[in-house]
């Protein structure tokens, strides 16, 4: 069984990508809004929630693991393959087929992130090792309106602030590093029009599921298990979204 892991919703945008491509992968999902946002977090927090949200994906039956969180990529280290006892290769993170799947690609990438997935430079590591440059942009309190059910208004307000400085400095690719982005992808399609930037919008989640696809076990029953830290109807309301309103969810 695959588990799947995020701060919150934002995975919910990786567990739509796996379903498009294996219905029949039997996935169990973790959120743990209780210590969300982790966006702000320093790396050494980030390590310690990964290996708990990790851990209780193994409770649960788990023996393949998609950490669907941008922001925790940097703090999966090698002891904690050890002292999660489990292989390396079956923890598959944001990163590494994000980046894979621009070998070959000429492109200048900008990546909207949070601060820590920003300020580790783990995308732009990854830029550097293939010859591509990229920089990046912290949209630090985007996922705080996104999980508070904030305004169109108020995200589109935010983005562009954000985006603005940005507008004609010639990026061929906008990276939405951080798997809530996704979840509003049309707020990012009306201010690249406003601004007239003419951009290529990447979702991470493609690259990521169809990774899963080819290195982990996604036959079964099509089942998924949904579990959060903290009760939610913005989880409610993604999941449903997401992987249709059939699926229960647990509060731990
Ligand atoms: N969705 C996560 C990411 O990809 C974490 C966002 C957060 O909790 O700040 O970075």
């Amino acid at each position: 069984m695959i588990g799947i892991f995020d701060s919150g919703s934002g995975g919910l945008s990786v567990l739509k990508a796996l379903r498009e491509r294996a219905p029949q992968a039997d996935v169990v999902y973790f959120g743990d809004l209780k210590n969300a946002p982790y966006g702000n977090k320093s790396r050494e927090e980030l390590g310690a929630l990964t290996v708990l949200g990790i851990q209780k994906l193994i409770d649960e039956g788990a023996t393949e693991i998609v950490s669907a969180c941008n922001s925790v990529s940097v703090s999966i280290v090698l002891p904690m393959f050890e002292i999660l006892d489990i292989p390396r290769a079956s923890i598959i993170e944001m990163v590494g087929p994000t980046v894979s799947a621009f070998k070959g690609k000429v492109a200048r990438v900008l990546i909207v992130a949070t601060r820590a997935t920003i300020e580790s430079g783990v995308y732009q590591n990854g830029f550097r090792m293939i010859g591509i440059s990229a920089d990046g942009c912290v949209l630090p309190d985007l996922v705080q309106l996104i999980e508070g059910g904030g305004s169109t208004e108020d995200m589109v307000t935010m983005v562009r602030t954000a985006l603005e400085p940005y507008r004609d400095a010639g990026y061929t690719h906008l990276l939405l590093g951080c798997t809530h982005f996704p979840l509003v992808r049309e707020i990012f399609e009306e201010v690249l029009t406003t601004l007239s930037m003419s951009i290529e919008l990447v979702d991470p989640a493609h690259a990521v599921a169809d990774a899963v696809v080819a290195r982990f076990d996604t036959s079964g029953t099509g089942r998924t298990d949904l579990m959060v830290s903290l009760e939610s109807p913005t989880f409610e309301r993604f999941s449903a979204e997401c992987v249709g309103s059939a699926c229960n969810v647990r509060t731990l």
